[in-house]
């Protein structure tokens, strides 16, 4: 977990690699969903662009589809989920119903002008959807396809400060959830070098 920007997916695909373990990032799946065309893809965009929300119900059924694939028996990282309160409680009762136990909460803080200026600096293939981060330009060809390097729709300054207030007032409280019921929270500091945060995240689960 963590605001726009924090890492959550430079991290959680460091994780995906160490652990071996999916996973399962909510915005990716989406933003797939809209490169193929899909009804869901569709749907999505007009929440996506805005900086707003998906539906919560939209977003538990990725999750519990996700989460029923063999790939997940050994474990998985969630990346950007659960956003509210509901999806939280949706997933709990997805895990008891899997028998499976969450077994930590990581969450990256970073300070609001630091995530403006990386998320306004964040350039995406517009084909295969990979983060080439302040690297490339605007227009080039993706080293990985070939595909187009451009920015995500939803990366300009006022839509970022929307997702920051968005996330602030229906993400924080989910926070809060799990640290009142007792989970492990572990919070990083989201500032420093990739590698940096790295080895604050091992350190925080243990790994
Ligand atoms: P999503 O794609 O999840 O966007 P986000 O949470 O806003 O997160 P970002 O992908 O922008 O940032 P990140 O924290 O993953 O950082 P990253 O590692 O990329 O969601 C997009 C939209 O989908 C949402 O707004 C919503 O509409 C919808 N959605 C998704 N999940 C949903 C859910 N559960 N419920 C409802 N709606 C949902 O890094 C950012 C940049 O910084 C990169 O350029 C990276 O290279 C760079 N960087 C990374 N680490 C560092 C570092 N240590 N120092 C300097 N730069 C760094």
């Amino acid at each position: 977990m963590g605001p726009p920007g924090a890492g959550k997916g430079t991290q959680g695909e460091i994780l995906e690699r160490s652990l071996g373990v999916p996973r399962f990032s909510t915005g990716d799946i989406l933003r797939h969903a809209r490169r193929q065309g899909t009804k869901q893809g569709h749907e999505a965009k007009r929440f996506m662009d805005a900086g707003e929300l998906v539906p919560d119900e939209v977003i538990l059924g990725i999750i519990g589809e996700a989460l029923q694939g063999d790939d997940a028996r050994d474990g998985f990282v969630l990346d950007g989920f659960p956003r509210t309160v509901a999806q939280a409680e949706g997933l709990d009762q997805i895990l008891e119903d899997l028998g499976i136990h969450l077994d930590a909460i990581l969450n990256i803080s970073v300070e609001d002008d630091e995530i403006v200026h990386r998320l306004s600096t964040r350039l995406v293939c517009s084909s295969c959807g990979i983060v080439l981060g302040p690297y490339g330009e605007m227009n080039e060809a993706c080293p990985v396809c070939g595909g187009t390097l451009v920015q995500r729709r939803d990366d300009g300054a006022d839509t970022v400060r929307h997702r920051l207030v968005v996330y602030r007032k229906q993400t924080e409280p989910v926070l809060r959830w799990y640290r009142a019921s007792g989970a492990l929270v572990v919070d990083v500091d989201g500032l420093g070098t990739v590698e940096e945060i790295r080895d604050r995240v091992q350190a925080g689960i243990g790994t």
